[in-house]
């Protein structure tokens, strides 16, 4: 079997690359939905119709587990396709985030199946957390609510970045992007009443390609996680728990694109660290789209 990483375009390659690190025995397939980024610019509905398509796709190409490498599709899709559609059309597969790892990492709460919470790592000191992420994701308050769900006491504090999505797709210049993490870290410590973040969640997959930029501005001290090597150690653990899901021994990397297969590969190395070459998604041999949810 493979292993399926989904996200709405290129961000996801941050993820995938820290988990091409993790599984050298492991066959993983990337899936890109270029075609219908920016999933931030689609209504919760649109969200929860491609992620369930895409990953139908991905489950075609004999990927029983896929992660969604994207917080805006977990944040809008994750919770509803676990509750209303996977028991039912595909109980053996699996579907995993990318938030709840990075929220373990920060309450110590394990990551199980069903990722409740099971089992206490260590008791989460008092902690101030700022989360950046797109307006989506800030928006369903899915970081607060799976913190408070483990730690009702760690304050979190939510600040939507609307435009870096765009201005890091587009590469924008340095000076740019500065500007406008300065702009949302002064909107967020704003509402913080003179608190200063202790831990600090960057929420969505672009990100890490500006982390140096968050690490400039924010309090010195404030420790910025990182969603790529979290999530990476949290699917070694989980499938360490899982043997249903053997490794193949086989080290093979998949890139698929809804999109154009050139476009995609020219951005992808920005963000993956090195040369990707897409092919059309199209030519993959997976039937007919379940129209369920389309
Ligand atoms: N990759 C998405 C995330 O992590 C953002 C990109 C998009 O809006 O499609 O939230």
């Amino acid at each position: 079997m493979n292993i399926g990483v989904f996200d709405s375009g290129s961000g996801g390659l941050t993820i995938m690359r820290a988990l091409d690190e993790a599984f050298p025995d492991r066959s993983l397939i990337y899936l890109g939905d270029h075609a219908n980024a920016p999933y931030g610019n689609r209504s919760p509905d649109e969200i929860y119709a491609l992620t369930l398509r895409n990953l139908e796709r991905l489950f075609g190409e004999d990927c029983a587990l896929v992660v969604i490498a994207c917080n805006t599709a977990v944040a809008r899709g994750l919770r509803r396709l676990q509750r209303e559609w996977l028991p039912f059309s595909y109980p053996n597969h699996r579907v995993l985030g990318v938030i709840v790892p990075v929220v373990e990492d920060v309450t110590g709460m394990q990551w199980n199946a069903d990722q409740l919470p099971v089992a206490r790592l260590g008791h989460a000191p008092d902690l101030n957390v700022a989360v950046f992420a797109t307006h989506h994701t800030a928006e369903s308050g899915v970081f607060a609510g799976e913190i408070h769900k483990r730690s009702p006491h760690i304050e979190v504090w939510q600040q939507a970045c609307a435009r870096l999505v765009p201005l890091i797709e587009e590469d924008a210049p340095e000076l740019v992007l500065k500007e406008c993490v300065e702009g949302y870290v002064s909107l967020l410590k704003s509402r913080m009443s003179g608190k200063e973040p202790d831990v600090c969640i960057l929420g969505c997959t672009h990100y890490p390609l500006i982390e140096p930029l968050f690490r400039e501005i924010l309090p010195q001290g404030t420790r910025i996680l990182s969603q790529p090597s979290v999530t990476a150690r949290s699917l070694v653990a989980y499938l360490d728990r899982h043997r249903e899901f053997p490794a193949s021994g086989i080290c093979s990397r998949t890139f698929l694109t809804t999109g154009k297969p050139a476009l995609a590969s020219r951005i992808a190395s920005r963000f993956y660290g090195r040369a990707v070459t897409f092919i059309s998604a199209e030519n993959i041999r997976s039937e007919e789209w379940s129209a369920a949810g389309a």
